[in-house]
């Protein structure tokens, strides 16, 4: 048994039960007759709060101090009935063994650590509540995401990391090159290692792949071939951006979740992205009920509330010119202005999630085509494509979506447009060659979505490990 299945019940059924309790210490304290230690076993937020006494076998570890905060240690003993107030249940201690100690050093103490600190503990911050609960919920949204998908009939496709596409077109894109072992021995610069031309230029035709390859920044290319073979389909792995953005939104590694549909079109991709979104918010509300208390009392007030709106209430949907109209009407001054054809930024994001439509989330669609990347299915327009945003209170664009542009002529012609090889994109264009279908499908930033779940205002507090400019530690 751990922690969570003890604290769950909380009833008289556990009374008397034999426990064995494997966790680190959070707290000790030693009294005149007896010891109280609060253990944490990561299954869930509460400590399980264990008392001891000198009849305890290996006492004498506790009493010569070596059982100290952050220590790791194996209990065993009898729930009893707690005396204590803040807790229904507690150990009765009668065995304790010291497993690893712990460092006076030790940096996570009791005392409340600022989350900019913790960020240079990244290895150590799990110990806390706030990123144990952070832990928890995201392990339990990568778990209803499968759960979603699977029931609804989805295949998941693992898509590759590395690769030689650039799907947004964005140039953002991390480029991957081979190390020659030999020189790497003898060079102190990796640059050294890099195969290069008398010229002292990279030599693709040398590094691994022969040519260039870069680190993903979507998986969607990969994913419309399975979507064409095997219809619904959804990757859901790491993606990689080289944005230089230093924002509480953006990472330079992420996780996506990009579902793919077949026969479908741009209502079918929004519908999708709803149940999704409500899917798994509903599934954090109802298994998580214990981290999002917390999350509700220390770290966004209101929280558990806001969300059961969102899982109940339909999403607002509006186009790109109605929003730009909304935001023109608008009765505030914007630092960057309005007009049609730009792209939204965050404070206009914001506006419409937060004022306009009072803290829902909103679909916007049928954005301007020069604004939109080059897959995106042309409208009858001619000026507009069928894409889609949905856009949430607190963080902006949640997920980003479109019809795909199925026709293989339009599809050319627009890569024409924008100048870019088709030849790159063989691949690519065979899926409009041979049995081409109307598909469409969405993004989904994972940690976006944690950090909407939990109420964690910083993107960099929500993923174990952030990488971001000018960070990789650990
Ligand atoms: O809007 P994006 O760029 O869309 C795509 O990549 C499409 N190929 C997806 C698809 O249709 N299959 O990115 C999708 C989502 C965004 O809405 C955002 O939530 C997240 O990915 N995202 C980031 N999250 C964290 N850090 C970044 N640097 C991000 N860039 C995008
Ligand atoms: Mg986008």
């Amino acid at each position: 048994l751990r922690v969570s299945e003890i604290k769950e019940g909380d009833g008289a059924d556990v009374f008397g039960r034999n426990l064995v309790v494997q966790g680190w210490v959070r707290t000790l304290r030693i009294q005149s007759i007896v010891t109280f230690l609060e253990i944490n076993d990561g299954s869930c937020l509460s400590n399980m709060q264990c008392v001891l006494n000198s009849e305890a076998e290996g006492y004498d570890q506790v009493e010569s101090g070596l059982v100290t905060t952050g220590a790791s240690v194996w209990v065993q003993g009898v729930v009893v009935k707690s005396q204590g107030s803040k807790q229904k249940v507690e150990l009765k201690v009668n065995k304790i063994v010291l497993i690893g100690k712990s460092d006076p050093s030790f940096p996570i103490q009791k005392k409340r650590a600022s989350r900019e600190f913790l960020r240079t503990k990244a290895h150590l911050r799990a110990r806390t509540n706030t990123f144990g609960a952070v832990a928890r919920v995201r392990n339990a949204l990568a778990y209803a995401t499968h759960k979603f998908f699977q029931e609804n009939g989805f295949v998941w496709v693992s898509s590759p990391i590395i690769t030689a596409s650039d799907c947004e077109g964005a140039g953002e894109q991390f480029c991957v090159t081979t190390l020659i072992p030999s020189s790497h021995e003898t060079t102190d610069s990796p640059v050294d290692a890099i195969p290069k031309t008398n010229d002292g230029l990279i030599d693709w035709s040398q590094d691994f792949f022969g040519k260039p390859a870069f680190l993903t920044v979507s998986g969607q290319l990969n994913g419309e071939t399975y979507a064409t073979s095997l219809s619904d389909v959804y990757t859901f792995g790491p993606t990689f951006r080289a944005e230089n953005s230093n924002t509480s939104r953006h990472l330079a590694e992420f996780w996506m979740i990009e579902p793919e549909l077949a026969f479908a079109d741009l209502n079918d991709d929004m519908a999708c992205a709803t149940a999704y979104l409500q899917f798994v918010i509903r599934h954090v509300l109802d298994n998580c009920k214990e981290d999002m208390e917390f999350f509700d009392t220390w770290i966004n007030k209101g929280i558990i509330d806001r969300l059961s709106d969102v899982a109940d209430k339909d999403v607002v949907q509006i186009t790109y010119t109605e929003a730009i109209d909304l935001l023109s009407g608008a009765n505030k001054k914007f630092e960057f202005p309005v007009k049609w054809g730009s792209d939204l930024q965050s404070e206009h994001e914001r506006y419409i999630t937060e004022e306009a439509f009072s803290g829902c989330p909103v679909i916007i669609r049928d954005y301007p085509k020069d604004i939109k990347a080059f897959y995106m299915r042309q409208n009858d327009d001619g000026r507009t494509v069928a894409a889609m945003d949905m856009l949430v209170p607190g963080i902006g664009e949640l997920i980003g979506g479109s019809q795909r542009e199925e026709r293989l002529e339009y599809l050319e012609a627009r890569l024409d447009d924008l100048k870019l090889n088709k030849d790159a994109y063989w691949w690519y264009l065979d899926l409009r060659r041979y049995g081409s279908v109307p598909h469409a499908g969405f993004g989904l930033g994972f940690e976006r979505l944690v950090q909407f779940a939990t109420g964690m205002d910083n993107i960099r507090d929500v993923i174990p490990f952030p990488r971001t400019p000018g960070s990789a530690e650990f």
